[in-house]
């Protein structure tokens, strides 16, 4: 049974629901016929407590404005300006588009604002946004997935509902979107980012980059999105609650022509990431470590992909390099992260605590208590066009279990020793099919023995 907590919509029930109704047929007219600004619109999450980074897409050169206000205050009573960057797709139409990103800063947290997006010259809808709980002891709900598409997004409605609900503070996008963005000259992008505002408007959206992003070298994505840090949202690092969440890119295992330095860098920030969150007095307020990338290190799928291998690239690294890549389990391994969240294989997966290719429960009873290595989730079976993928029909001992229903993983990060997963099946309607309870009462490379 779930014991997903639910948040009732009845909080915006003061007046907000109806002047949206109210003025959206005119605003859609200005909008789209007068000025040709198209807002396709996301909350980012800056990394900075009580700053949010709200970005959107015009096609005509505008200012950058954001109002907004408390929900129950006055409408709009606050603004913030940013600016625009000039993005051309590199499709033969080389279209042109304007991404706008603007910074809110001071938001209080755990209260609610209303706001719109655009200019002078028009205005997006109205959407509400919550800021997050800066304190170290807050409990995050995140929704997790990979390998969602601009066609069959079997679970985005669920997804869009849930998210309107309240159900998520966060949502963790594991790589690989629209399939492919850069398709139909960008158009695939526009659409896709359509299709998210209903979820990316209201709680921040964050992202890692997949193996569908890597036309043109990862521009519409390195474009598209505004993640913390100054890596074009490659790779980098936030806290919420009393999680340090890491993001990074496995492509850059795969796509040496865009640069293998790329790969030699990510590690060593990496690195230097990792050594930072387990200063004892980073580690003591945020114990839990988690990352996000696209290709897992292990998967039992039938298809020929790197985690099929029992050394993938993401795992042990590459010896046809010079000099050879690292791979990052052992890096993750070293550094004691508790949870490792991957997609890219249309399915989902649970492994027993795993490192080296070995089972490391926490006991036979009670195998993810004080686990003896990280836990490996995969979830990359959100819905795209290329269906869901099927089982290798012999798995290893570290696969725990499988299911190739359509769905999305809710992750809880309740408090310092509890964190909660559940696997949400859409084809079986909303049913929750797998959950855990991972349970450390100590984190770190020392918890391992
Ligand atoms: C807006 O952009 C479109 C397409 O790039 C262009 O044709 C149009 O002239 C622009 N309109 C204004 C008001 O600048
Ligand atoms: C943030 O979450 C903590 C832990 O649940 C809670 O005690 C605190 O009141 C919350 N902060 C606000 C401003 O609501
Ligand atoms: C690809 O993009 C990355 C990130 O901007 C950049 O560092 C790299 O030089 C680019 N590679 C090529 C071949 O343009
Ligand atoms: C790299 O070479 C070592 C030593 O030959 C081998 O053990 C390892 O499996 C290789 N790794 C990959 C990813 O091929
Ligand atoms: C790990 O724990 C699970 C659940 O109890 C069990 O089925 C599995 O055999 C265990 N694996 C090892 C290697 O102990
Ligand atoms: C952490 O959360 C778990 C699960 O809700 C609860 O049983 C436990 O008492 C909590 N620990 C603390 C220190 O509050
Ligand atoms: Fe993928």
């Amino acid at each position: 049974m779930s014991t997903w907590p639910v948040v009732s919509l009845s909080q915006l029930s003061d007046g907000y629901i109806s002047p949206v109704a109210r003025s959206k047929a005119p605003l859609f007219c200005s909008v789209i016929s007068i000025y040709i600004t198209i807002p396709i619109i996301g909350l980012f999450f800056t990394g900075v407590p009580g700053s949010m980074v709200v970005t959107w897409t015009t096609f005509n050169k505008t200012e950058s404005k954001v109002e907004y206000g408390l929900l129950g205050g006055r409408l709009f009573d606050m603004s913030a300006k940013g600016d625009a960057a000039l993005f051309v797709d590199s499709g033969e139409e080389m279209r042109k588009m304007y991404i706008h990103r603007v910074t809110l800063t001071d938001l209080k947290p755990t209260a609610t604002y209303v706001y719109h997006c655009g200019s002078e010259e028009g205005w997006s809808d109205m959407f509400s946004f919550t800021a997050l709980n800066d304190s170290t002891s807050f409990s995050p709900r995140f929704a997790v997935y990979g390998d969602m598409g601009n066609e069959n997004p079997q679970s985005l409605a669920r997804l869009q509902k849930e998210t309107q609900l309240g159900m998520y503070d966060v949502i963790l996008h594991v790589g690989d979107f629209a399939y492919d963005m850069h398709e139909d000259n960008a158009r695939v992008g526009d659409e896709f980012m359509r299709q998210i505002q209903s979820i990316a408007a209201y709680v921040p959206y964050m992202t890692c980059p997949g193996n569908h992003e890597s036309t043109y070298n990862f521009s519409n994505y390195r474009n598209r999105f505004s993640m913390p840090g100054q890596t074009e949202s490659l790779w980098y690092s936030w806290n919420l609650g009393s999680a340090h969440i890491i993001s990074l890119s496995t492509e850059v295992y795969f796509y040496l022509e865009f640069g293998q330095e790329l790969l030699f860098k990510q590690y060593e920030w990496l690195k230097k990431d990792l050594e930072e969150a387990n200063k004892p007095e980073n580690r003591a307020v945020r114990p839990w470590i988690i990352t996000m990338g696209h290709r897992p290190m292990y998967c039992s799928d039938d298809d020929q992909d790197d985690c099929t291998k029992f050394d993938s690239y993401v795992r042990l690294g590459l010896n046809d390099t010079k000099p050879p890549a690292p791979g990052l389990e052992d890096l993750f391994y070293h550094y004691g992260v508790d949870v490792e969240l991957w997609a890219h294989e249309h399915t989902y997966e649970r492994l027993w605590p795993v490192y080296g290719d070995k089972v490391y429960n926490g006991s036979k009873e009670q195998p993810y208590v004080n686990p003896k290595a990280p836990v490996h989730i995969i979830t990359g079976s959100a819905g795209c066009r290329e269906k869901t993928d099927r089982f290798n029909p012999n798995p290893k001992e570290w696969s725990a279990f499988r299911s190739t229903d359509y769905g999305y993983t809710r992750m809880q990060v309740v408090n310092a020793t509890h964190l909660y997963l559940e696997q949400v099946s859409d084809d079986q309607y909303g049913k929750v099919i797998d959950s855990i309870w991972v349970v450390k009462e100590k984190h770190g490379f020392s918890a391992w023995f």
